[in-house]
C-alpha cells in the first residue's frame, strides 16, 4: 500500500516539474525583446521576419554585420551590443518561434 502511495508522489512530482519546467520562458527571450522594437514581437511583421529562420543564419548575419562599419547601418550598431553566447540565446529563440 505504501508503495502505491510513494509511486503516485513522485508520478506528481515529475509531472509538476515537467510543467513548471515547460512554463520556464526560454533564456534568449529577454535579450530578444531588443529586437522586437524594429523586427516585431517575436519577430514577426517587422523588417526582415526573424520568427523561425534558422539560428545559425541570425548568428552568421549578426557576426558578419558586427564587422561592418556602425556609423552606415543601425544593425551594424546594434549587433556590436551583444557577446557571441548572447546573440547565440537570440537565434535560437527566433528560430524556435513559429511564423
Ligand atoms: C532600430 C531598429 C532595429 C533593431 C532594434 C534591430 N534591428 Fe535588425 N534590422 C533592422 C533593419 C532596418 C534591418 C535591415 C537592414 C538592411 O537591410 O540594411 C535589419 C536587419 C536584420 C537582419 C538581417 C540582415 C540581412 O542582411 O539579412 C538580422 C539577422 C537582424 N536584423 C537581427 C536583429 C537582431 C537579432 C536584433 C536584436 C538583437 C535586431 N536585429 C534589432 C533594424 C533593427
Amino acid at each position: 500500500m505504501h508503495r502505491i502511495f510513494i509511486c503516485a508522489g513522485f508520478a506528481a512530482l515529475t509531472v509538476w516539474s515537467q510543467v513548471s519546467a515547460a512554463a520556464q520562458p526560454h533564456p534568449g527571450r529577454l535579450l530578444a525583446s531588443n529586437c522586437f522594437q524594429c523586427h516585431g514581437t517575436d519577430g514577426r511583421k517587422g523588417f526582415e521576419e526573424l520568427a523561425g529562420k534558422s539560428s545559425s543564419s541570425i548568428y552568421e548575419e549578426m557576426k558578419e554585420m558586427q564587422t561592418k562599419a556602425a556609423d552606415k547601418n543601425i544593425m551594424n550598431a546594434h549587433a556590436r551590443g551583444f557577446s557571441d553566447n548572447e546573440i547565440w540565446l537570440i537565434a535560437d529563440y527566433f528560430s524556435k518561434v513559429s511564423r
